[in-house]
């Protein structure tokens, strides 16, 4: 059988491509270019397979135009970049990345609630700026993280790591809130109390967010969500943007509804509201939460190993919908 014609839509690791290439004809992205829709359709003709990343839509217009595509491997968790009910139509299958990222997320989440809290980029700034000159009594002065309540929007593999992390670690009170509970085993090991979402809003010392991206997700945390926090609070997103409205929040953090933010991901990102650029109490990374690099090789890898079993008659590690071999 002659061997699939396999397109990486973004950069990768070498020793993935290597992989690929023992398998598959291999159309490399080698300077990892942001293609648009029309550019992807150009270079996903007469390719069997994909690569993807979390930036590269397949939807229904994908799908019609490339009609040789079998399989489409997101080299990440989250998948609202997939249109799944458009795949399944088209007999294409999706897969996605879960498990490897879960810790290495949960890791920078934590770091973000901790440099959101203590207001460490602020001070640093500051500090490389030429600005400190003495110590003051409250200078900086932020929140504590131990012994907090630490409040927790999703309750998927990284909120479960973020509860331990926070229960464990720093002694803090967790609660959170999902549309289903988790099992009473898995709250007594994260020590979790499932609250509704407007105690949560009310109690919560340092939110995170950590839901899935989707039509209902949207916005979850607007102008009304905010208001009922804390004044002392901070929040933090780790999932998607779209799932804070980012306009509203950065008037938030002006007006001090809430003390502070710790944002990774962006409505419209890379591009970021200009107002976040603007306030100084917000902590702000560029979408690092999976960012080690063994966490990044086994994303790339597992993402590869899906397009390698689906090519070789195995069956696929983490299918997001059915096989139509
Ligand atoms: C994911 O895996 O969904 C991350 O956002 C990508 O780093």
């Amino acid at each position: 059988m002659s061997k699939p014609h396999i397109l990486m839509a973004r950069a990768v690791f070498p020793e993935v491509i290597d992989k690929l290439t023992q398998i598959a004809h291999v159309q490399i992205n080698a300077d990892d270019t942001v293609w648009t829709q029309a550019e992807l359709i150009e270079r996903l003709q007469g390719k069997q397979g994909v690569l993807t990343t979390g930036g590269d839509r397949i939807d229904a217009a994908v799908l019609q135009a490339c009609p040789d595509l079998r399989i489409c491997a997101n080299m990440a968790v989250g998948y609202n970049n997939f249109d799944i009910p458009a795949m399944t139509a088209a007999g294409v299958v999706a897969t996605n990345a879960p498990d490897v990222l879960t810790e290495t997320t949960a890791d920078l989440g934590f770091a973000l609630v901790m440099a959101t809290a203590r207001r460490l980029t602020e001070s640093e700034h500051y500090l490389r700026a030429g600005l400190w000159t003495k110590w003051s009594y409250d200078m900086f002065a932020g929140s504590d993280i131990h012994g907090s309540t630490l409040g927790i929007l999703g309750r998927g593999r990284i909120g479960q790591a973020i509860a331990r992390r926070g229960a464990h670690g720093f002694g803090m009170k967790v609660i959170y809130h999902n549309r289903s509970r988790l099992s009473a085993a898995l709250e007594q090991e994260c020590r979790a109390s499932y609250v509704s979402k407007d105690d949560l809003l009310a109690q919560a010392d340092h939110l995170i967010l950590v839901l899935p991206y989707s039509a209902e997700s949207h916005h979850a945390i607007g102008a009304a969500e905010l208001a009922r926090m804390k004044p002392t609070a901070t929040l933090v997103n780790i999932a998607r943007g779209g799932i804070v409205d980012d306009a509203a929040l950065a008037q938030a953090l002006k007006n001090r509804t809430i003390a502070a933010a710790g944002l990774d991901v962006f409505e419209g990102e890379p591009a970021v509201h200009p107002d976040l650029l603007t306030v100084p109490n917000v902590v702000l990374t560029p979408h690092i939460g999976s960012a080690s690099i063994p966490t990044r090789q086994a994303m790339a890898h597992l993402a590869a190993d899906n397009l390698v079993a689906f090519f070789t008659g195995k069956p696929l590690l983490t299918a997001l919908n059915t096989d139509p071999r």
